[in-house]
């Protein structure tokens, strides 16, 4: 499909200057657990850059440092008093500055459903907290007159957007020409609710357009109404935009992704280098470059210092960071890496929260092999940036991954990512070759014990090869992951959609 105004984009001819719209439950650095809020931290702040009238909105989750971003009254929005179903919820606006940017961001303000800890929770009304974020920004569009040409959703929090574009709004004079996009980051999380919660969703004028067999059957799926309904869909890559189309990782919707097949669209996702570059990172203490490689060593003596580990001149240092789920594979890492402690004698820091069982199988890994291994549990963004800068290998063991960003940080600090191959890990990392010297890390097919094991002694052979590891160093911290690039990608997208 391509439209006129797409021809003209991948020309060059113009740069429309679009109005975009982002809904998002995350954004770094005001609230994060995991990627979504790296890629909405950047991609919104390129589109801005590149011209484009950028309106991002966040909740105001309590958990957002004030003192370090204050929040501002946002001009002209007035305060909106929201129904959904029975409950009725008073909303204000406010702002806040993206650091680096003039892009400022739209807080939804509603105490009794963000003034909690955390960003998720299990309560009772998790899914009104997001349809007030969704209602709260396409009202606050109404209130002052911004027509956004695409509405950029993420994830099943706002995936009911799409359909209320398509029906409670089609012929608002604001909002009646939208398109929208939602973006997949993770299919696993779709948003399940029982059936009831449709009266809360200010959809039952449509209550028709529902899926009825769902409905029937007494559940309500935030995500696949949204793959009904959206414009455009995406997900973080390619591999993962047809991994989801199969019955093995579709988790339940790929039969309707697959009627869907051309618009589901994968694009990589991209890297802040502003933040996540070793040449100027701001939470490592000695920066280095492909050129100079002495800071990534001294870091190593510093992460491992302050972990309150042994530094041994030699010794390969294994790092991961990640959310602890069952998503990362990191019980099959808990099984391999004894053995590959006792042969090898590395050392191995993880940094992770989540899962209690898997953090208690990390902490008996700690105690068993105190000289050796180190088990940090919480969320520091210090710890994961000192961690990509002083580990000589990144492990990403995942069943599955949409993207993965952390390999991404990994290949520019010269951290050399073993990793499953599998979704956005297959899509960036390449096996390398001593023979040739070309590829950038090491991608391992079969997710079992021989697999993993094979990916981690690969790598530990090469690093016995000083050159050669040198040159691996090199190829990964060459690589472009840049968001220029991937932005474009959307701006294309977005363009298409419209046509
Ligand atoms: P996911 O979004 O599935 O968790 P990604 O690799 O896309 O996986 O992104 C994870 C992001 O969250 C990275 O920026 C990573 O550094 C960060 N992260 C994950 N766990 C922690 C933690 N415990 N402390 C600090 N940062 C973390
Ligand atoms: C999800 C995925 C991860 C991806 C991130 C950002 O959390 O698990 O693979 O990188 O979203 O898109």
């Amino acid at each position: 499909m391509q439209s006129a105004a797409d021809a003209a984009l991948r020309c060059g001819i113009i740069t429309l200057p679009m109005r975009l719209l982002y809904l998002t439950s995350e954004m770094a650095p005001f609230a994060k657990t995991g990627g979504l809020a790296d890629v909405m931290g950047a991609l919104p702040k390129q589109l801005h850059r590149m011209g484009h009238n950028v309106q991002v909105f966040l909740p105001a989750y309590a958990s957002i440092d004030r003192k370090k971003y204050p929040f501002q009254k946002a001009d002209g929005l007035e305060p909106l008093d929201l129904s959904l179903g029975q409950h009725r919820y008073r909303i204000t606006y406010a702002t806040v500055q993206v650091p680096g940017s003039s892009l400022r961001v739209h807080l939804v303000q509603c105490p009794a459903l963000y003034g909690r800890p955390g960003i998720y929770s299990s309560a009772p009304d998790e899914h009104r907290r997001f349809l007030a974020l969704s209602y709260a920004a396409l009202e606050a569009c109404r209130q002052v007159g911004f027509a956004p040409d695409v509405v950029h959703c993420n994830d099943w929090q706002t995936a009911l957007v799409p359909m209320a574009l398509k029906t409670i709004y089609a012929r608002d004079p604001v909002l009646g020409r939208a398109r929208s996009l939602l973006t997949i980051h993770n299919l696993m999380y779709q948003g399940a609710f029982p059936g009831d919660v449709v009266n809360d969703t200010r959809l039952m004028p449509a209550v028709d357009r529902f899926h009825q067999d769902q409905l029937k059957a007494g559940v309500v799926n935030f995500l696949l109404h949204g793959v009904l309904y959206a414009d455009g869909i995406t997900t973080v890559s390619p591999t993962y935009s047809r991994e989801i189309q199969t019955p093995e990782h579709g988790a339940g919707l790929d039969h309707l992704l697959r009627q869907r097949s051309s618009t589901v669209v994968g694009v990589l996702n991209g890297v802040d280098y502003s933040e996540w570059s070793p040449e100027t990172d701001r939470l490592i203490p000695h920066h280095f470059s492909a050129d100079d490689l002495s800071g990534k060593e001294r870091d190593k003596e510093v992460l491992l210092g302050k972990l309150g580990l042994p530094y041994q001149p030699g010794v390969p240092v294994l790092g991961v960071v990640s959310r602890l789920a069952s998503q990362k594979g990191l019980d099959l890492l808990l099984d391999v890496i004894p053995w590959v402690l006792q042969r090898h004698g590395v050392q191995l820091v993880v940094l992770g929260n989540g899962d209690k069982r898997l953090a208690g199988r990390f902490t008996t890994l700690q105690h068993t092999f105190p000289r050796q291994v180190c088990f940090y549990e919480g969320f520091s963004n210090e710890l994961a940036h000192l961690i990509e800068a002083g580990a000589d290998i990144f492990l990403m063991p995942s069943r599955y991954e949409p993207c993965g960003l952390n390999q991404l940080y990994s290949l520019r600090y010269g951290t050399v990512p073993v990793v499953h191959k599998t979704g956005g890990l297959a899509d960036s990392v390449q096996l390398f070759d001593p023979r040739t010297g070309t590829g950038t890390g090491f991608p391992f097919d079969q997710h079992d014990q021989p697999g993993l094991r094979w990916g981690i002694e690969a790598a530990l052979r090469v690093y016995q090869d000083r050159p050669a590891w040198r040159q691996l160093q090199k190829n990964g911290m060459a690589q472009d992951f840049s968001w220029e690039k991937q932005a474009r990608l959307y701006e294309r997208l977005y363009a298409q959609i419209q046509g």
